[in-house]
């Protein structure tokens, strides 16, 4: 799939034409996965677009630069500034935005810090990442052979961009067997999280999800989804969860940005529950995919208008 483009760039405090944002072949980051980044997505609520969560992936961006001690060099405000300030220039309503901050040039060792630390903020349109039709009749998926890091090998509560290859080796494999996204167990052998979604189970009528000890990354999508799902009354559970509970779930659903709510109807070829999106699920899509509508008022304050 091509990548839309939109017409400007924040790089760095600047609006620049987007064939014009680019950086030397000496990037740190290009060699070292020295980038930590965000993915946030931003709805058309009445003819105008509003932006999800906007402060908690503003936070979430300076945790992952103070894991790596990226000094970003932009106070939270303005970066929340700036990306308010990238959806208007460039006119978009529901797009996709990713800021992302990495390591650029000054030298080109392992240690990333004598290297400068840019910024940039690009939104385009961007519709549902593991497709419409999954959104409603649910994803084949298969459990990954290759495993999530271990938790003193990569801190999973960093979005860095170097931890995506491990991504990218289950990604390629799960459409390699013609899935359309993996699940990873972790280093102990239980369900972990997508490649780039976290995962939750339903299994007689309670909600169970991986906890943070599990190597996940914490989502956002995760923590609006559990507490959609407590103020519906459901009760939620993080929990190890082997990877046969998988198979023995009612319904199953990734959580994730780009991914937003969507089913999964099968595991390793194993029918999941009745192998339709579950009521459970489709209730949390619908008070979800509600209030991003401006269909369901709002009450956790979670949508900043753009205009
Ligand atoms: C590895 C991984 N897990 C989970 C998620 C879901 O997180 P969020 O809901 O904050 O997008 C993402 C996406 O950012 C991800 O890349």
């Amino acid at each position: 799939m091509a990548q839309n483009k939109s017409e400007f760039i924040w790089f760095n405090g600047e609006l620049v034409p987007w064939d014009q944002a680019t950086v030397h072949v000496t990037t740190h980051a290009l060699h070292y996965g020295s980038s930590v980044f965000e993915g946030i997505r931003a709805y058309e609520v009445n003819g105008a677009a509003a932006i999800f969560r906007l402060g908690p992936h503003v936070d979430r961006l300076f945790n992952s630069c103070k894991i790596y001690r990226m000094d970003i060099g932009y106070s939270k405000k303005a970066i929340g500034q700036a990306i308010i300030e990238t959806v208007k220039v460039n006119k978009l309503k529901g797009c996709y935005i990713r800021p992302l901050v990495f390591r650029g040039t000054g030298a080109i060792g392992v240690n990333p810090l004598p290297c400068s630390v840019e910024t940039v903020i690009f939104a385009f349109e961007w519709a549902h990442y593991l497709g419409a039709e999954a959104i409603e009749q649910g994803a084949d998926v298969g459990v990954s052979s290759w495993r999530r890091m271990a938790p003193d090998t990569f801190p999973s509560m960093a979005k860095v961009g170097g931890q995506y290859v491990n991504s990218q080796l289950m990604k390629m494999e799960a459409l390699s067997h013609n899935y359309v996204e993996a699940i990873a167990l972790n280093y102990e052998g239980f369900v972990s999280e997508g490649s780039g979604e976290n995962i939750f189970l339903v299994r007689d009528g309670v909600i169970y999800t991986p906890p943070l000890g599990a190597s996940i990354l914490e989502g956002i999508t995760r923590h609006s989804m559990i507490t959609l799902a407590a103020d519906l009354g459901y009760t939620v559970r993080e929990a190890m969860i082997p990877r046969e509970f998988l198979y023995l779930a009612d319904e199953m659903f990734f959580t994730g940005t780009a991914a937003e709510v969507t089913p999964i109807r099968s595991v390793d070829g194993i029918t999941i529950g009745s192998g339709k999106r579950g009521p459970i699920t489709e209730r949390l899509q619908s008070e979800f995919f509600g209030i991003l509508a401006g269909e369901v008022q709002d009450r956790h304050g979670w949508l900043t208008p753009v205009a």
